[in-house]
């Protein structure tokens, strides 16, 4: 399978980070390929809502900017990966402008599961995100959901984590 990895996390070698080096590890090994974006990083600027891409060029944004680099991957990829901190009890903004600017997209046609990986200070902080990627990516999609994974406080960059997510990548079929 080819997997794309979307990390939101604007800390290089953050919590996000680790579960996602741990799982990216594990799914090599199973013999997949994974491409990963440091969103973050990028400068990827939220939906304009011009509505070219469904009344002039039909799925192509009109933004020049890096979410460019991102949109091949997207159609060409069997899995999508997503992976955040949570800020303010959902998803971080960077993460969040990537899944708006899918828009253009809409039904990317070659992916058919996706997860979510979420790094939080605090328990029971997930509700948003989670009905965010459930409503506007597994059920809007019609794809699979293969696993939602979470770690908070002590748990973040813990040896059990890295674990379950290794576990998960190596499971991947
Ligand atoms: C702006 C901001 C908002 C945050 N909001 C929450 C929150 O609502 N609930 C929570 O449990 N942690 C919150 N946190 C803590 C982060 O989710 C936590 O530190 C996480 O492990 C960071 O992951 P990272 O190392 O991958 O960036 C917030 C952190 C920041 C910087």
């Amino acid at each position: 399978m080819k997997i794309l990895v979307l990390n939101g996390s604007p800390h290089r070698d953050g919590a996000t980070a680790d579960m996602v080096a741990a799982f990216t590890r594990g799914a090599e090994e199973a013999g997949h390929s994974v491409v990963r974006f440091d969103v973050a990083f990028m400068n990827i600027r939220g939906c304009m809502a011009c509505d070219s891409c469904r009344n002039i060029e039909k799925g192509v944004c009109v933004q020049q900017d890096d979410m460019q680099e991102i949109y091949p991957e997207i159609l060409s990829s069997d899995m999508i990966v997503f992976a955040s901190p949570i800020y303010y009890f959902t998803l971080s903004a960077q993460l969040q402008a990537v899944i708006h600017r899918t828009y253009s997209v809409d039904i990317p046609a070659n992916v058919k599961k996706v997860a979510l990986i979420m790094s939080s200070g605090s328990k029971y902080v997930y509700g948003a995100a989670i009905t965010e990627y459930f409503q506007s990516i597994v059920e809007y999609w019609g794809v699979e959901n293969a696993g939602i994974f979470t770690a908070n406080g002590k748990q973040n960059k813990s040896e059990e984590k890295r674990r379950e997510l290794y576990e998960f990548g190596k499971s991947l079929r």
